[in-house]
C-alpha cells in the first residue's frame, strides 16, 4: 500500500500542495483529476521521486521512503509526450532500459507484452511511423518491462482521440489486473478520471476536494467546486457515463 501523508509543496513561497493524504491499496487504479496548474504533475513527481515535498511522507508498504531516491522506489513514469528514441524501431525502444538491470523482464515476458498491448505487427517499425496510439502502447510497454512497483501515467490520452482512447483505456485496466499492479494516472479531464479508475483524487486549490470511488462522486459530490466544475463538465449525462464507457456503475 502506499500512503501520502499530508504533503505539502512550495515554489518560491507559493504553496502548491496545502497537505495531501491518501491511501492506495495494491492493484488500484486512481486517477488525479484538477484543473489545470492545480498541481497534479507535481504531486506526481513527488510519487515518482524526482521531487521532495516541502514537508510530509511518504510510506510504502508500511516503509518511509520519503528520503529514497527514485531509483531505489523502483516507480516508473510514462510522460505525456512519451519521451521515445525516435532513432530505434519499437523492439528497441522496448527493450532499451533492459540490458543489465536485475528484476525486470525475461525475453518471454517482453514477448507477453508485445502481445498483450497488441503491438506484434509494428515491432519493426520506426517510431516515426508510429500512430499516437502505437506510440503511446509502446511506451507503455517500455516501462512495464522494467517492472515497476507502481507506474505513473501523466495525462497518458490526452492527445488521443475517440476509439484509440477507449482502447488503451481497456488496456491499462487489463494491465492493472494481470499484474495485480498499482497505477496513478494524472488527468484533467473528468470523463476519463470517472471510467477508468477505482478512486478518483479531486485537486482544487491544493487540497484534496473529494477522494472516493467514481460512483461516490457521482452520487454524493462533496462540494460545489465538484458539481460546477467536474460534474457539469461531462459532456454526457451523468446516468448514463458508465454504461455508455463500458465501466461498473449500474
Ligand atoms: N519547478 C517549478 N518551479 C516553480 N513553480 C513550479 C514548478 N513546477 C510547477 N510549478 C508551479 O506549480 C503549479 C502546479 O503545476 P503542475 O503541478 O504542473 O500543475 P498541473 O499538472 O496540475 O497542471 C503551477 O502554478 C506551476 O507553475
Ligand atoms: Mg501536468
Amino acid at each position: 500500500m502506499l500512503r501520502l501523508n499530508n504533503i505539502r509543496k512550495s515554489y518560491e513561497g507559493t504553496e502548491i500542495l496545502k497537505g495531501i493524504s491518501i491511501d492506495v491499496k495494491d492493484g488500484e487504479i486512481v486517477s488525479i483529476l484538477g484543473p489545470s496548474g492545480s498541481g497534479k504533475t507535481t504531486l506526481l513527481n513527488i510519487i515518482l521521486g524526482i521531487t521532495d515535498p516541502s514537508d510530509g511522507q511518504i510510506i510504502f508498504n508500511e516503509k518511509d521512503i520519503t528520503n529514497v531516491s527514485m531509483e531505489k522506489r523502483g516507480f516508473n513514469i510514462v510522460f505525456q509526450d512519451y519521451a521515445l528514441f525516435p532513432n530505434l524501431n519499437a523492439y528497441n525502444n522496448i527493450v532499451y532500459g533492459l540490458k543489465n538491470k536485475p528484476n525486470t523482464s525475461t525475453k518471454e515476458e517482453v514477448e507477453e507484452l508485445i502481445d498483450l498491448l497488441d503491438l506484434r505487427k509494428h515491432i519493426d517499425k520506426n517510431i516515426e511511423n508510429l500512430s499516437g496510439g502505437q506510440k503511446q502502447r509502446v511506451a507503455l510497454a517500455r516501462t512495464l518491462v522494467m517492472k515497476p512497483k507502481i507506474l505513473l501515467l501523466d495525462e497518458p490520452l490526452s492527445a488521443l482521440d475517440g476509439v484509440i482512447k477507449e482502447s488503451i483505456k481497456d488496456r491499462i485496466k487489463q494491465i492493472a489486473k494481470e499484474f495485480n499492479l498499482t497505477i496513478i494516472i494524472v488527468t484533467h479531464d473528468p470523463e476519463e478520471a470517472l471510467t477508468l479508475s477505482d478512486k478518483v483524487l479531486i485537486l482544487n486549490e491544493g487540497k484534496v476536494s473529494q477522494y472516493s470511488t467514481p460512483k461516490e462522486i457521482i452520487d454524493t459530490p462533496k462540494n460545489q467546486f465538484i458539481e460546477k466544475f467536474i460534474l457539469n463538465q461531462l459532456s454526457i449525462k451523468r446516468n448514463n457515463i458508465f454504461t455508455l464507457f463500458g465501466g461498473s456503475y449500474a
